[in-house]
């Protein structure tokens, strides 16, 4: 067995969640824009992915713009969806070489033509891709991905290609944006902040929570591994009893 097979940071096979928090307040706390926070971020984003290369987890999912976060200035917006337009141009080609599979969930209304165009051609470049599964979830928010998959059962049901009965939840996750992943393993969230804001709702239920102070540009790979070990730690047990008890 290798090195890393016995190393306590090997998440082989992990799908990692992470809520990036905290980039605003990193940026306050050096009385500097918000924007550099985000600025900063992005090159967070981009050593995550390479910690996660590194250490064999399988999937990684990045909640990248809540539907919430339309609420914020148009400025803030604006710098956002320009930070993710570059982003893709210039990271595409390295994350396709790396063997990275990109697929984004979230509602596509209210984005600009652009922008579902860069996302689109994404994740036709990167399909063959089976390294890591690299999930951006943008302009997502799990109430109203939930509504959506409750919208077409719906129609459905009332087209009468799906009888009600057969609505179980096995079924509704096939309705949801992530039907072609699995659950998340482990939930990161940065920032000091205990709460999920709207993430994958249905998706967490059994999942492992690992909350760190640190905002997210401070994000290190050695934090990552961190929470993998922490992760390794838990006895996950999905409503039974735990491996090593006795009735
Ligand atoms: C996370 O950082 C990035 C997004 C939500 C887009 P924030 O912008 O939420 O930073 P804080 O939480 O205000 O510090
Ligand atoms: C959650 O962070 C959304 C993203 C990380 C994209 P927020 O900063 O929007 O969450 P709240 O408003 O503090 O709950
Ligand atoms: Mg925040």
């Amino acid at each position: 067995m290798d090195k890393l097979a016995w190393s306590s940071s090997d998440g082989r096979g992990l799908h990692v969640a992470i809520i990036m928090d905290g980039n605003g307040r990193w940026a306050a706390e050096r009385g500097l824009p918000r924007t550099e926070g985000h600025r900063q971020g992005v090159e967070s984003v981009r050593r995550t992915v390479k910690a996660a290369l590194e250490t064999g987890v399988s999937h990684l999912t990045l909640f990248s713009f809540s539907s919430e976060n339309w609420s914020r200035p148009k400025q803030e917006i604006q710098f956002l969806f320009g930070l993710m337009r570059r982003f893709v141009q210039r990271d595409l080609a390295d994350l396709l070489k790396q063997g990275v599979k990109i697929l984004v969930i979230g509602s596509r209304d209210g984005l600009e033509a652009d922008v579902l165009r860069l996302i689109d051609d994404a994740v036709l470049l990167t399909r063959e891709n089976t390294t890591l599964n690299l999930t951006i979830a943008f302009n997502y928010g799990a109430r109203d991905e939930i509504a959506r998959a409750a919208r077409r059962i719906a129609e459905e049901v009332a087209r009468g290609s799906l009888a009600a009965a057969d609505i179980t939840p096995e079924c509704f996750g096939t309705y949801l944006d992530t039907s072609d992943l699995p659950d998340p393993d482990l939930l990161i969230r940065t920032s000091g902040e205990l709460r999920l804001s709207n993430f994958l709702l249905w998706q967490l239920a059994y999942s492992e929570f690992v909350f760190v102070d640190s905002y997210w540009p401070d994000f290190t790979q050695e934090a990552f591994e961190a929470a993998i070990t922490e992760y390794q730690s838990r006895s996950r047990r999905f409503g039974g009893t735990s491996a090593r008890s006795t009735a």
